[in-house]
């Protein structure tokens, strides 16, 4: 089947109002994380990785680029490549590139329809041989893949699995288990707890890029929802919580005020926050302790020489 172009659709159009009222009338108010992806937002996060603060996308890829061929298990052929949140081909590419690539199948799932159409289009053009197969889901819900026969890989670079706190992460990673089935193999890249120092300008840039990618969820709630935020009236916070070890993202209201979404009235104090993300900071050894509650063992794990970002390769055990 070279160049298969079939669609695995697992949900029908992604429901924004829905999730965001809830968010909203919680106290205190959050958005959920998903509604980063559209195609604007893609685009922003895609900014984001080429700023100089955002040490994490650089500093993965040429770790993974450094580590090549030894990423990959001995004796592995006509593999499959299962990368989870995989929009964007670069970093699976770094595997699938190389002349010994052992993978003759690319699984790629991510909620981003038009950008995992523009995704196959690259692929079938640079690798014809090679079967992609688009799954556009919330990898986080359970899955039935179109799984052909072979070793799997499961891949989850940029640090996506900081995005979840640790039980959801464990809850992730054992479900990406019993999909990819036992004696499959799992490659997580993940930034390295470290300084607030380097963490912070990373989530809270100069250019203001990451405010802008922040506050495109109000923006697409205005375009999907019909809601009336009006987006000056809200700034982008990043903060280093030390106890969760994490980075928190928020937009706080700047004054008291009144946004209608859904016929309903959300109303906020100045100073108010929506808690629209985390990025967690873990050791290695925790990792792998999250990852081994899970049901995976670990076999390899490297960092960079600055110890920033770590690469850690699990089998099922
Ligand atoms: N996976 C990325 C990270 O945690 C996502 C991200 C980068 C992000 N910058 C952000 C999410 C700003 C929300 C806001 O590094």
């Amino acid at each position: 089947m070279p160049n298969d172009t079939e669609f695995v659709p697992q949900s029908s159009r992604t429901d924004v109002l829905e999730p965001a009222l809830a968010g909203l009338m919680a106290s205190p108010k959050t958005l959920p994380a998903m509604l980063f992806y559209d195609d604007e937002g893609c685009r922003l996060f895609y900014e984001i990785t080429r700023l100089p603060e955002y040490y994490l996308t650089r500093t993965e890829t040429a770790l993974l680029s450094s580590l090549a061929g030894s990423l990959v298990p001995d004796g592995f052929r006509d593999a499959v490549l299962v990368e989870f949140g995989g929009s964007d081909e670069t970093k699976a590419r770094i595997l699938l590139d190389r002349e010994d690539s052992p993978f003759t199948t690319y699984v790629s799932i991510d909620v981003a329809g038009q950008a995992l159409t523009d995704m196959r289009a690259r692929m079938a053009s640079t690798h014809p041989n090679l079967t992609v197969l688009p799954v556009v889901a919330d990898f986080m819900q359970p899955l039935s893949l179109p799984l052909p026969e072979g070793p799997r890989m499961g891949f989850f670079p940029g640090s996506t699995i900081g995005n979840l706190d640790p039980a959801s992460a464990t809850r992730f990673l054992a479900a990406a288990r019993l999909s990819l089935g036992s004696g499959s193999w799992f490659l997580l890249g993940a930034d390295l707890r470290k300084s607030p120092n380097i963490l912070l300008p990373a989530y809270n840039d100069s250019a203001g890029v990451t405010a802008a990618f922040n506050l495109n969820v109000l923006q697409r709630l205005n375009r999907e929802a019909g809601a009336n935020f009006d987006l000056s009236r809200f700034r982008h916070e990043a903060v280093w919580n030390d106890r969760e070890s994490r980075i928190e993202m928020h937009l706080i209201s700047t004054r008291d005020q009144v946004v209608t979404l859904g016929g309903q009235d959300v109303s906020f104090r100045e100073g108010e926050s929506i808690h629209t993300e985390n990025s967690y900071k873990h050791t290695q050894d925790r990792l792998v302790a999250i990852a081994g509650d899970a049901g995976w063992e670990m076999q390899h794990m490297w960092q960079d020489s600055a110890g920033l970002f770590g690469v850690i390769l699990f089998r099922a055990g």
